[in-house]
């Protein structure tokens, strides 16, 4: 059950890195400007709402600071690579993975933390854009931007942990929280998305029996009022 309590396994299980078959590889540049707002400012104004359409180069700037890996090491809790971002994960496991989907249409990228690369992935990018698009309207009543789906690998979480799955879910409220923050601290809209996720993963060409969709974040550009375009 969800609410069994999570104990680490005296014998840790098996674990290999998940190999994405066709896709390519597009390494971001790390982001040059730093913002000048300060944490109380952020504090003080985020919420959540939708704007405008986003460019992938802010998307790549939030990823950078929210969820790329300030440290690493390859084997840690279990034997397991570990490794240090904004947000805290149960044993450092860092067991939830970030595919974006832009309303641009184009192709799925599960955002790789250790590189601060776009794993661009093979699957119909149109399509589950439009998918997504669905998604998000249906929860928001809006459909501009760029949606992040919080993916966990529940695989890595068993591995190390008997009981692991509210881990999955309370590392995945720990990325939620400091994406949002952060998207505010870069001026950007956040809106966390109430649907899990699972039924877009086939799409997605992940498997559904090492993976669990474990929420999203809609993140788009702030309209300025009487600004122009
Ligand atoms: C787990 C979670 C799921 C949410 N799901 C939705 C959603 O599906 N649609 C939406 O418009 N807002 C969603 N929200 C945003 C909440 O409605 C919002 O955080 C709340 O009204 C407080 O407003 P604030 O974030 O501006 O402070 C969600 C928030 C959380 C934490």
């Amino acid at each position: 059950m969800l609410t069994d309590e999570p104990v680490p396994r005296e014998s840790p299980a098996n674990w290999s890195p998940f190999a994405c078959p066709d896709a390519t590889i597009e390494v971001l540049a790390r982001p040059r400007l730093v913002s000048q707002r300060t944490f109380q400012d952020v504090l003080d104004r985020r919420r959540s709402s939708v704007g405008k359409t986003v460019d992938w180069t802010s998307i790549a700037d939030l990823l950078w600071y929210s969820a790329g890996l300030k440290g690493y090491a390859q084997a840690g809790r279990a034997g397991l690579p570990i490794g240090w971002s904004a947000s805290p994960s149960s044993g450092g496991l860092q067991s939830i993975a970030i595919v974006c989907i832009s309303d641009d249409g184009s192709a799925s990228r599960l955002y790789d933390p250790v590189n601060h690369a776009f794993v661009v992935l093979p699957a119909d990018g149109a399509a589950v854009s439009q998918e997504n698009r669905n998604d998000v309207l249906s929860v928001t009543g809006a459909e501009n931007g760029c949606t992040l789906r919080l993916i966990g690998d529940r695989s890595k979480l068993l591995a190390a942990y008997e009981n692991a799955d509210s881990l999955l879910f309370r590392d995945a409220g720990a990325v939620l929280a400091t994406i949002c923050l952060c998207a505010e601290w870069l001026d950007l809209c956040a809106c966390p998305l109430g649907f899990l996720g699972n039924s877009l993963l086939p799409q997605l060409d992940l498997p559904t029996d090492r993976f669990q969709a474990v929420g999203a974040i809609q993140i788009s550009g702030k309209i300025v009022p009487n600004a122009p375009e």
